[in-house]
């Protein structure tokens, strides 16, 4: 171990002393109105978490029949709220009919524009119309043959229908799987077969910058492809639900393929919400990891809700008058948690915006804030660092000042893209609420509560109520303060995920064995001496490009997939954009020509595979990859090929020395 890195091999070198006190005026008016209350009821959930609990629970959702039980824990599975019933659906929308919320936007819609200048498409729904169009759309389900426990997959473009879709699915007790539409047909069909889904909802086409993604297209295509044993992957499908959104001509196929307007045409509003059990599954989100197989999240009904409505009130602290816009996509965990069920669980008012951040032109986000006056904006690091780049200029034209809060997620921000966001777009007044979780999380585990908690750029802070994380070395041990370690989470939390789909034995192994009786997050952390969290980045084989998390080991056997190539590894590379770049190492078949032409087929091999998102950014061409005596790639040694820095520390082990020298000068 080279001796500049801590036992569990964690650097931490970021220095940041600046602090930002919320501001007075914010403070008074939040939901948490001080560090010491912060305190006070953070002392309260971890000493008492059953009670603390139930508290909110009872305080925070409609049941249809109370719990027994607030937790039922047997390492590593958890149950919560045992013996209660409700439905996520009801308390998103049924419960604020009776209320003024009831002609409130639920969801405000901006769509893709034509051209520079002209307005996006808009679309606004209150909870009363949504309400309608949410039990319409589960009578189309129940339709088409879909009963309580049945898993439905959902591919679509970020529209409004998308909400519709999820929202029917729980309204019903169907089980769904959004699988975000810039996933390919291959990753559609791996993912149905996985779930065995009964029935996808897609569209003809999403617009993406102009062009248009044939979503349709892909779903027809993953309907044909074939696994290894010969069997086609997607057999489970009976029924294609298809949403008229591009006007792209689709074929549809005669008994399985049906409009989505036809259907709602023949349907009734009248779906009264089924009575779900607390632990029954809400939704499965796969997700990478360090090995070739996505992992499918499981998340359930009553832990979850009360957790995302918890969090979405007190972290973006949201009150009715908010306009709030959170701007991931639904195929993400951001997506559930934060654009659909915590705002709407709240009553609050969720914008969705269906394109990029940079189409027609890079003020597009400007444009929305100040056309909808939104007040919090929740985004990525990497879409601050990528406004860095495209300059002030663009948020300057536009009128900011209804924001009042910003927040981030899905990668460390880096403090000089903190300061950027907290002076240009919060106009040095809005606090930045850093929000640390993972898929499996559910919900924000590490975050400043905005009206409490004094900031630090490029840190998530402390933990939410109930939550239990600690930074510890290889044993399991806590670390002193400021020396890296890894992050584990101690205590079960309401919306942690309940398993992986099908595969206990995975989710012990991934999850539970690394730190025993500990939750292990993957991730890399140090604490300060305030005890602040100041996460580092993953420390398994999963890259955080652009905020989305690539599994370096599916990236590497869809290369491998390719009949020219023989071996690959893939490591990330710090990118100043995206956070992190993939740069892949490929060795090919013999006879085989390596050249440019060669390069994009592979690049466009990955997409076909996987998607767009996990296209490499960088391919080397390698006679052989370096390994140890025992036949492990390097990657460590790879790392430091593809960051172009010296080599360091002990390459003893290598097998031929001769092949560091030839990959370092092998750029072409
Ligand atoms: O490495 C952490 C990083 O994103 C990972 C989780 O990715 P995913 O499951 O796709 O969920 C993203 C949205 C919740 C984490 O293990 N991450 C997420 N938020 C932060 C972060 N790293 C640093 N700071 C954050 N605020």
């Amino acid at each position: 171990m080279p001796d500049n890195q801590t036992p569990a091999g964690i650097e931490s070198v970021l220095q940041e002393n600046r602090v930002f006190p919320p501001p007075k005026a914010f403070a008074q008016a939040a939901h948490i109105k001080s560090l010491a209350q912060y305190k006070k009821l953070y002392q309260e959930s971890v000493k008492a978490p059953d009670k603390f609990w139930a508290k909110q629970a009872k305080a925070e959702l409609v049941w249809f029949k109370p719990w027994k039980k607030v937790l039922q824990w047997r390492e590593p599975f958890a149950q919560w709220f045992v013996g209660g019933q409700l439905n996520v659906s009801y308390n998103c929308l049924d419960r604020h009919l009776g209320t003024p919320t009831a002609n409130q936007a639920a969801l405000i819609w901006e769509g893709e524009p034509a051209a520079p200048g002209k307005p996006g498409e808009e679309r606004t729904l209150t909870y009363k119309q949504l309400h309608h169009e949410v039990c319409r759309f589960a009578n189309v389900l129940k339709r088409n043959g879909v009963k309580k426990g049945d898993r439905v997959l959902i591919y679509l473009p970020m529209v409004p229908e998308a909400a519709m879709a999820m929202l029917a699915c729980a309204r019903i007790g169907a089980v769904h799987s959004v699988v975000f539409g810039g996933f390919s047909a291959q990753s559609v069909a791996d993912r149905i077969q996985d779930c065995q889904a009964r029935l996808v909802v897609t569209a003809d086409g999403g617009y993406r910058r102009g062009a248009i993604v044939p979503l349709k297209q892909n779903v027809d295509e993953a309907l044909t492809l074939k696994g290894p044993d010969g069997q086609l992957l997607a057999r489970s499908i009976e029924k294609v639900i298809v949403v008229r959104r591009a006007q792209n001509e689709v074929s549809m196929q005669a008994g399985r393929d049906v409009w989505w307007h036809e259907e709602m045409a023949q349907v009734s509003a009248d779906c009264p919400a089924e009575k779900m059990d607390s632990e029954a599954p809400l939704f499965i989100l796969y997700t990478s990891g360090s090995t070739g197989k996505p992992k499918g999240i499981l998340h359930t009904t009553a832990g979850y809700l009360l957790y995302v409505r918890m969090t979405s009130r007190l972290v973006f602290d949201l009150r009715p008058e908010d306009i709030y816009w959170c701007t991931a996509d639904v195929g993400w965990v951001t997506g559930h948690s934060y654009v659909v069920y915590g705002p709407l669980a709240n009553g609050a008012t969720s914008l969705m915006y269906e394109g990029a951040p940079n189409d027609p032109e890079p003020d597009r986000f400007w444009r929305i804030i100040a056309k909808y006056g939104v007040t919090i904006l929740y985004t990525a690091p990497t879409a601050i660092r990528a406004f860095m780049k495209w300059g002030v200029e663009w948020p300057r034209k536009h009128d900011l000042s209804s924001l009042r809060l910003l927040g981030t997620v899905g990668e460390p921000i880096n403090p000089e893209a903190w300061m950027w966001y907290h002076k240009h777009i919060g106009g040095k007044r809005c606090p930045i609420v850093d929000t640390w979780w993972q898929t499996e999380t559910g919900g924000i585990m590490i975050t400043p509560l905005p009206g409490a908690t004094p900031t630090k750029p490029g840190s998530a802070t402390l933990p939410f109520f109930g939550i239990v994380p600690e930074v510890v070395d290889d044993r399991g041990r806590v670390v002193p303060r400021n020396s890296g370690g890894k992050l584990v989470v101690r205590k079960p939390w309401p919306s942690m995920l309940r398993g992986l789909w099908g595969d206990p034995e995975r989710y012990k192994s991934v999850y539970w064995t690394e730190v025993p009786h500990s939750y292990f997050t993957g991730d890399g952390c140090r604490q300060d001496k305030d005890g602040y969290f100041w996460i580092v980045g993953r420390i398994d084989d999963v890259l955080n490009v652009a905020g989305h998390r690539i599994g370096t080991a599916e990236v590497e056997s869809a290369l491998v997939s390719h009949q020219q190539v023989a071996e690959a590894a893939v490591v990330g590379r710090p990118d100043d954009l995206k956070g992190q770049a993939l740069v892949a190492f490929v060795t090919l078949k013999s006879g085989v020509n390596a050249d440019g032409a060669l390069r994009d087929a592979l690049r466009q091999h990955v997409a076909r595979e996987i998607g767009p998102v996990a296209k490499p950014d960088d391919i080397r061409f390698a006679e052989a990859l370096p390994k140890t005596r025992s036949g492990k790639i390097m990657r460590r040694l790879l790392k430091q090929i593809a960051a172009g820095t010296e080599i360091k520390g002990d390459t003893t082990t290598l097998e031929d020395l001769n092949v560091l020298a030839r990959l370092a000068g092998t750029e072409e």
